[in-house]
């Protein structure tokens, strides 16, 4: 008998890889994707919006998509079109998705956890944790019915903003911290793990060779080939970020974790860092999950057999 389907919120900032991300999120059998929200990010809200909603309806989902934050916490708005295009996609055109839910992101992840059990909700961040820190920072009891956070932010390493500091968390490092600090299982895909699962043009063609897909998986294949690839890796590829959270979620046979102490950097030119304390040395009790190996071979399987399953 399957598990029931996990209760899943998923918050993002499509975003080329947020796309993909969301697509495995509505095709993985063990995800109930209750609701989508958006935030400025890769791209501005004005794009980051009628992406998510064109990603969901090429999908025919009817998850409801409802529009957040347009800036951090603190400080002012600030995007990443170098990997993403101007439009968000990477010059993929998808045809206009149905109309956002009104209402505002904090207050439409509020409501669906008051209405939930006791830990019993996955919070899936995929962009800056804006929306789902001003969720949790306005009614923290909240808290108490979230299952587990799993976040695709940070960086053990090197970031991918600044020197020091990944691109989700250096947006909003004030929702990063309201999150580690919420009480509740936080996992972390960083950049450490997402470097794993780089796209190369070997792994596009598999994707592209897999047969009986529909457009979603056409999409995502045409998505992913217009990500330039990337320095950090002598530009053999490119890290296949947001899917990696999603995955945990629907595969987490594929990755090897520990527990961690992880907190984030407030000031400074190292704002945004995510200090990760892998060896308790710190002294600090572990908040945090940190997803550390991925069989990548597994990552990318699993992807094509489950993004050919939608339309
Ligand atoms: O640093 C990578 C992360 O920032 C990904 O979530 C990407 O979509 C951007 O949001
Ligand atoms: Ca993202």
């Amino acid at each position: 008998m399957p598990a029931t389907p996990r209760p899943v919120l998923l918050d993002c900032d499509p975003g080329t890889d947020d796309a993909v991300a969301l697509w495995l999120a509505l095709a993985a059998p063990g995800i109930d994707l209750q609701l989508v929200t958006v935030a400025g990010g890769n791209v501005g809200l004005e794009r980051t919006l009628p992406n998510a909603r064109a990603v969901l309806g090429l999908a025919g989902a009817g998850v409801p998509v409802v529009a957040g934050a347009d800036r951090p916490l603190v400080g002012r708005f600030r995007s990443e079109t170098r990997v993403h295009g101007m439009d968000g996609l990477g010059g993929v055109t998808l045809p206009e998705g149905p109309p956002a839910t009104p209402g505002l992101a904090a207050d439409a992840i509020r409501a669906r956890l008051r209405a939930a059990a006791a830990e019993s909700v996955t919070l899936v961040g995929l962009g800056p944790a804006t929306n789902l820190a001003l969720a949790l920072a306005a009614e923290p009891d909240l808290a108490g019915r979230v299952a587990e956070i799993v976040l695709m932010t940070g960086a053990v390493g090197e970031g991918n903003w600044s020197s020091a500091a990944e691109f989700n968390a250096a947006m909003d490092p004030e929702a990063l911290a309201i999150l580690l600090a919420c009480g509740r299982p936080v996992t972390l895909a960083t950049l450490d793990l997402t470097a794993q699962a780089l796209v190369t043009p070997a792994r596009v063609a598999a994707l592209r060779a897999v047969s009986g897909g529909g457009r979603c998986l056409a999409a995502a294949v045409e998505i992913l080939a217009a990500i330039p690839p990337s320095r950090r890796f002598e530009h053999r590829g490119v890290p296949l970020h947001d899917p990696c959270a999603v995955m945990w979620l629907v595969a987490p046979e594929l990755f090897t974790h520990r527990a961690v102490t992880a907190s984030v950097v407030l000031d400074g030119a190292d704002r945004g860092r995510t200090r990760i304390d892998r060896w308790g040395r710190d002294g600090a009790p572990a908040n945090a999950r940190l997803l550390e190996g991925l069989d990548a071979e597994g990552f990318f399987a699993a992807l094509g057999m489950m993004l050919k399953e939608l339309k």
